[in-house]
């Protein structure tokens, strides 16, 4: 299975990714920890990502696609993956159906998780993560067991530059701009689905089963 979450920053795409692949049993892509590693390893990638990144403006589509596209076709892909904020914009779309299609794939579904604006400032403004496994936590919604420290791999905790009130107000512009765009884009293939992404964690990960399930068996 092929599926795309699709969310404002803060939505939950990272911490729904967790729940989704220990359930389904899928690899779990995202762009931006993927930047973030490179980021933190130092590598050119990182160092291209970085200016962008920090002003919460998308990395340019050449850098980006690239890096997605390699990494989905490593072993631990083929069973099926959770792309988590790729793509981001058409273009990105366009190019992820294309090089699924030369696998004889596609993307099976789009899972929209929608987040009002109030919550999703609540959510980036507390947010904590794992320099490690990159694992999301809050300080109030979700806190680790031991404060600093990731409750999965024993990692540092930190908080991402870009979750500052002003980069998170970037980061919504170009989400509404750029990315809401792809509502409409896996609309027209009927690979949409759209879930309530307020309430437990728990609550949401059973919302995105069933309704996978539902249109599942649609099928
Ligand atoms: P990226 O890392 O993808 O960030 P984002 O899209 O802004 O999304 P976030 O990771 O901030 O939010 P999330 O939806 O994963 O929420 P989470 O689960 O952590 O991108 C960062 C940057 O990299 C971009 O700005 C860009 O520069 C670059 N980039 C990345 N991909 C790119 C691409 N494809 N093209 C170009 N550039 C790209 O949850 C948030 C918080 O809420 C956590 O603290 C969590 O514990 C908490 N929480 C989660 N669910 C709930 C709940 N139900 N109730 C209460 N709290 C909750
Ligand atoms: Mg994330």
């Amino acid at each position: 299975m092929y599926i795309v979450l699709l969310g404002a920053p803060g939505a939950g795409k990272g911490t729904q990714a967790g729940a989704l692949t220990q359930e389904l049993k899928l690899a779990h892509i995202a762009s931006g920890d993927l930047f973030r590693q490179a980021l933190g390893k130092g590598t050119e990638l990182g160092l291209q990502a970085k200016a962008y990144m920090e002003k919460g403006q998308l990395v340019p589509n050449e850098i980006t696609i690239k890096m997605v596209l390699e990494r989905i076709t490593s072993p631990d892909c083929a069973a099926g993956i959770i792309l988590d904020g790729f793509p981001r914009n058409v273009e990105q779309a366009k190019a992820l159906d294309e090089a699924l299609k030369l696998q004889k794939k596609g993307i099976d579904y789009a899972v929209y998780i929608k987040v009002s604006e109030g919550e999703l400032l609540k959510r980036l403004t507390g947010r904590w993560i794992c320099r490690k496994c990159q694992a999301p936590f809050h300080e109030v919604s979700s806190p680790p067991k031991t404060k600093g420290k990731c409750d999965k791999c024993g990692g540092e905790l930190y908080q991402r530059a870009d979750d500052n009130t002003e980069t998170i107000k970037k980061r919504l512009e170009v989400f509404f701009a750029e990315t809401a765009p792809l509502i409409e884009y896996y609309s027209r293939t009927n690979k949409l689905m759209e879930v309530q992404g307020e309430g437990s964690m728990e609550d949401i990960s059973a919302r995105i089963i069933s309704a996978l399930r539902a249109k599942n068996q649609k099928k």
